[in-house]
């Protein structure tokens, strides 16, 4: 089995599928929004500072796992010590979750690239959203298909899973090796009309205005590490199981610095064309900047429409393309999320891959029809929220301290990484990952758990919150744990070392 484990073809292929998945729908409508609102120009001396301290050296340990015990989260876990396998478990479940209502959001992108041909979304489009499209129902009803999303989001589970039964090198590396530069020049093109556009400078003035005062709140600090987690895909399994199909002499550091500053500049570029194309809307409109910031669902599909009514040539084609980059950088982030879980449940129960990914990856693709009902906005909101702030944080908080307080693997991975890599690991790189990461993450933790005893997320009903917030995060966690139970690996897991 060990010499059958697929691998990537090349080194720029395997870079190009952890940035194909670091780059995702946060890099384009949550980062800019975040920078914003936590001080601007100030805010890049926190974003920096977490990159550093804690986005890179996570992405560098995930990558040295995989290496090393060259497995799914699952089996990776096991194989640094078998009492782990429950929080690699846990972490599919969590990607699972996510599988299943990313897809829709990025359904959504794949119609609005065709609405934009004719402008279908008309003079308002945030009523088109809600109503036309949506057709949006009170929380917790489902009221049947919301018709517009089934088809696309059909199409966009056959693209993936199709993709990804072809493969490691022939399916991920040959489909994002196509997506990723096309999707770079696509979205060029977005940013630099955007630039080009009266009232750009206005927004691009607003963006980095810096407010140096935020610099000493706490709340800016937490939302800058927060960013650069859910950014760069750490603690959600993708990026050991990506790494785990490097081939034995792969470099691990300098992959892990060319993979974080590619995200980090994409993410960049996000936040001139975002604020760009607002300063131009605030222009049109007559109001300052600061009434038209947004983040999310309404930025990208209410927003952004509204945009590209006013643009003044080309409407439609801007418009096709700044939908197609979201889809395409949805895409590739579905296609590793999907893939963690695939990897694990092939190995766990020795399937092929085509079973494991019509079996795994179906199961996701039929729970995500519940997303695309006409209660599926409302759903999507609070598991969203939920299995980020209870799921992917809480793992990632037990996966560093398992890793580096309970099995004291720091010295070993350490050894590990310089030894296939250009760049050695120094003391910062243990340091930041003993203190600095597991500190902001459980402070993270608690704050995430004080803020929502205070107010409860949003306006929805507590049962609502309840099932779909807390329930569907704590499922995540239970059915970990009763994965590890089901069965367990067969002696690959002492094998391969
Ligand atoms: N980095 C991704 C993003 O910015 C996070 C993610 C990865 C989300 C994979 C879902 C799936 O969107």
């Amino acid at each position: 089995m060990e010499q059958n484990r697929p691998q990537w073809g090349t080194r720029a292929g395997f870079i190009m599928a952890a940035v194909g998945s670091a780059i995702g729908l946060g890099n384009i409508w949550r980062f800019p929004a975040v920078a914003y609102e936590n001080g601007g120009g100030a805010f890049f001396l926190p974003y920096l500072f977490a990159l550093l301290t804690a986005g890179i050296p996570l992405l560098i340990m995930e990558f040295t796992m995989g290496h090393k015990y060259r497995g799914s989260a699952p089996l990776t876990m096991t194989r640094m010590n078998k009492k782990a396998e429950w929080l690699g478990w846990w972490q599919l479940a969590i990607s699972f979750v996510i599988a299943t209502y990313y897809s829709v959001i990025i359904a959504w992108a794949t119609s609005y690239s065709f609405f934009s041909f004719k402008l279908t979304w008309g003079d308002a489009p945030q009523d088109f959203l809600l109503g036309d499209y949506l057709q949006v129902v009170d929380a917790g009803q489902f009221g049947g298909f919301a018709g517009g999303v089934l088809l696309p989001l059909v199409i966009i589970w056959i693209v993936s899973l199709g993709i990804l039964i072809s493969g490691v090198k022939k399916g991920i590396e040959a489909a994002t090796k196509v997506m990723l530069p096309v999707l770079v020049v696509l979205f060029l093109i977005v940013v630099v009309r955007a630039l080009t556009l009266p009232g750009a400078l206005e927004g691009l003035d607003a963006f980095f205005q810096p407010d140096w005062s935020k610099i000493t709140d706490g709340k800016v600090w937490v939302a800058a590490y927060g960013q650069i987690f859910f950014s760069l895909s750490v603690g959600f399994a993708i990026m050991i199981t990506y790494s785990s199909y490097l081939p034995k002499k792969a470099d691990i550091t300098n992959n892990a610095f060319i993979t974080a500053f590619s995200n980090s500049s994409f993410e960049l570029l996000a936040g001139f064309g975002v604020f760009a194309a607002l300063g131009f809307m605030a222009q049109q409109q007559g109001v300052p900047v600061n009434e038209v910031v947004s983040s999310g669902v309404i930025l990208a599909f209410a927003v952004f429409p509204q945009i590209i009514n006013e643009f003044p040539v080309a409407n439609g084609f801007f418009g096709f393309l700044f939908f197609a980059s979201l889809t395409l950088a949805g895409l590739t982030s579905l296609i590793s999320i999907v893939e963690t879980f695939v990897a694990g449940l092939q190995e766990k129960f020795n399937i092929s891959r085509t079973a494991s990914v019509l079996f795994g990856g179906g199961a996701a693709a039929i729970i995500s029809l519940l997303f695309a009902t006409k209660g599926g906005l409302n759903f999507l909101d609070v598991t969203d929220y939920f299995i980020n702030q209870f799921g992917v944080v809480f793992a990632g908080f037990v996966e560093v301290i398992l890793v580096v307080w309970v099995f004291k693997e720091l010295d070993s991975l350490k050894q590990h990484a310089d030894s296939v890599s250009d760049i050695h690991l120094g003391a910062w790189w243990k340091f930041c990952l003993k203190f600095v990461t597991p500190i902001v993450l459980a402070y993270m933790m608690f704050d995430n758990i004080r803020q929502n005893i205070a107010a409860p997320y949003g306006d929805y009903p507590t049962s609502f919150l309840i099932t779909y917030g807390w329930l569907v995060a704590a499922a995540a966690l239970v059915v970990g744990v009763i994965l590890m139970i089901v069965k367990p690996f067969d002696q690959r897991s002492k094998g391969g070392l």
